[in-house]
């Protein structure tokens, strides 16, 4: 008989729609023992001491393979899951996940799942793990046999893969740190200008954090709102709860600090600075609590017309989802990303002038108003959360429906009756196959004319 280590990081616990699928499974094989560590809901408990890890321990040194089950909660995996990553070595858990074959296995709507995907998997393979491909599912391949099929295949896979060991290719390579000690100088011309700045620090890893935010702060002339968040009270992740969906109320109300914070700081800044170390290949698990306790707000462009920016102590050229993450995440928001400043910088001086030209780059664009267009990210993501809210799940998110209906969100395709009128009239006379031959010979000349024609009024 086989054991696997199940590692739920659904702060739902059993009532997880992702361990689902490894129930399924269960179902199907029988003779495999697994055992289920429920890491996210059960946070407090795997940070109280080493003790509490010796179920798993004991488990995975049992273990043929480690199944790490997730839900995307805001781009990554949730931060219960990312803080239970983080305590594995300081509660002296490294050595026995290491050598262990793993995967993870993910539900959610696909958006951006890859990216919490490449920050797990990242992660397990610093652990010394071997990682195999993950199974990223949506929610509804649960109701479909062919994604199921799937679904036995990548496991039947999986133990095969642990049973003849078989070799694993790294996706990423390890990481190396960068060895700056920063000594900050004062900045000789601060940025003057009358935009609101909001700082959300995460310093507690000390470094170099604390003084890169405390220089942006006097770079922008010392008028910053830093929330720090090792001060703030935090009574917990995000539970997946869903009351937010409804009305945009919280379960957590005001009984910590969180919404105050996004009320009173963050919704009247002009300029958001986010700023913290590389932990995991991604901000530590505090970050991204507060980011995804932001899911009151639901699928509202929280960030609407302002200014971010990513302060990054650690090696953020090698941990491309950290800087894609806040891109993405900003984009979609209606937001522009003015790019990072990491202490990836030969000396301190040069790191001076790094930060000075991110605080005049962010209140330059500010008092542009500087919103360029946005890459795939913000367009492909503001797509799907249209679909999504329009459909399958518009009665659950009916908040978002009432936002979304309002301010035109709802521009499908579809309704655009000049253009559905004329691809019918275009497509009727490219049957015609002396008009087909003479557009295929000059589509280049027909499809650049308007812009030539512009040009030529200038
Ligand atoms: C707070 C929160 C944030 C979410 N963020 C994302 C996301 O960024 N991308 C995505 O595809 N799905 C997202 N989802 C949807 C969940 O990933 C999906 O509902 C998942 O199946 C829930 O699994 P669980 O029941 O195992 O927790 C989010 C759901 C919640 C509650």
């Amino acid at each position: 008989m086989e054991t696997i280590t199940v590692i739920n990081g659904s702060p739902k616990g059993k009532k997880s729609i992702s361990l689902k699928f490894v129930e399924y499974l269960q179902k199907k094989h029988p003779q495999t023992d697994f055992r289920h560590f429920h890491v996210a809901q059960d946070i407090r408990l795997y940070a109280r001491g080493a003790d509490a890890w010796n179920p798993l321990k004991e488990a995975l040194g049992a273990s043929q393979g480690v199944l790490w089950v997730f839900p995307v909660y805001v781009f990554q995996a949730p931060a219960s899951l990312m803080r239970f990553m983080e305590l594995i070595a300081p509660m002296g858990a490294a050595k026995a996940f290491s050598g262990l074959y793993t995967a993870c296995l993910s539900t959610s709507i696909h958006f951006y799942d890859n990216f919490a995907h490449d920050q797990m998997r990242g992660t397990l393979e610093d652990l010394g793990m071997s990682c195999l491909a993950p199974f990223q599912a949506d929610q509804d391949d649960f109701f479909k046999p062919q994604a199921m099929e799937a679904l036995e295949y990548f496991f039947e896979d999986f133990l095969q893969a642990a049973r003849d060991k078989r070799p694993v290719q790294r996706k990423f390579a390890p990481l190396t740190f960068p060895d700056l000690k920063y000594q900050p100088s004062e900045p000789t011309a601060p940025v003057s200008s009358g935009k609101k700045v909001a700082i959300v620090a995460e310093t507690e890893a000390g470094g170099n954090i604390g003084p890169m935010v405390e220089r942006l702060a006097k770079a922008f002339g010392g008028k910053v709102d830093i929330v720090d968040l090792q001060k703030l009270t935090i009574r917990g992740a995000c539970l997946g709860c869903m009351k937010c969906a409804f009305d945009n109320q919280c379960t957590y109300g005001d009984k910590d600090d969180i919404k105050r914070i996004y009320e009173t700081i963050l919704d009247p800044a002009d300029i958001i600075v986010y700023a913290g170390p590389v932990v995991n290949r991604f901000f530590p698990a505090r970050m991204k609590l507060f980011v995804e306790r932001r899911f009151m707000r639901t699928h509202y462009p929280f960030m609407k017309g302002k200014q971010v920016a990513l302060l990054v102590a650690g090696p953020l050229c090698q941990c491309h989802t950290l800087y894609d993450t806040f891109e993405a995440d900003v984009q979609v928001s209606e937001a522009h990303f003015a790019g990072a400043v990491s202490d990836e910088y030969p000396d301190s001086a040069s790191l001076d002038r790094a930060i000075d030209t991110l605080a005049r780059q962010l209140a330059s664009g500010a008092e542009a108003c500087y919103l360029p267009p946005d890459n795939f990210f913000g367009v492909a993501g503001r797509k799907m959360f249209r679909d999504e809210v329009w459909g399958r799940y518009r009665f659950v998110f009916q908040a978002d429906h009432r936002y979304y209906s309002l301010r035109g969100f709802y521009d499908f395709p579809q309704k655009d009756w000049r253009m559905r009128l004329r691809n019918f009239w275009n497509m009727l006379r490219l049957r015609i196959p002396r008009l087909r031959r003479q557009v295929r010979n000059t589509m280049p000349g027909f499809m650049v004319k308007p812009f030539v024609d512009k040009l030529n009024k200038l």
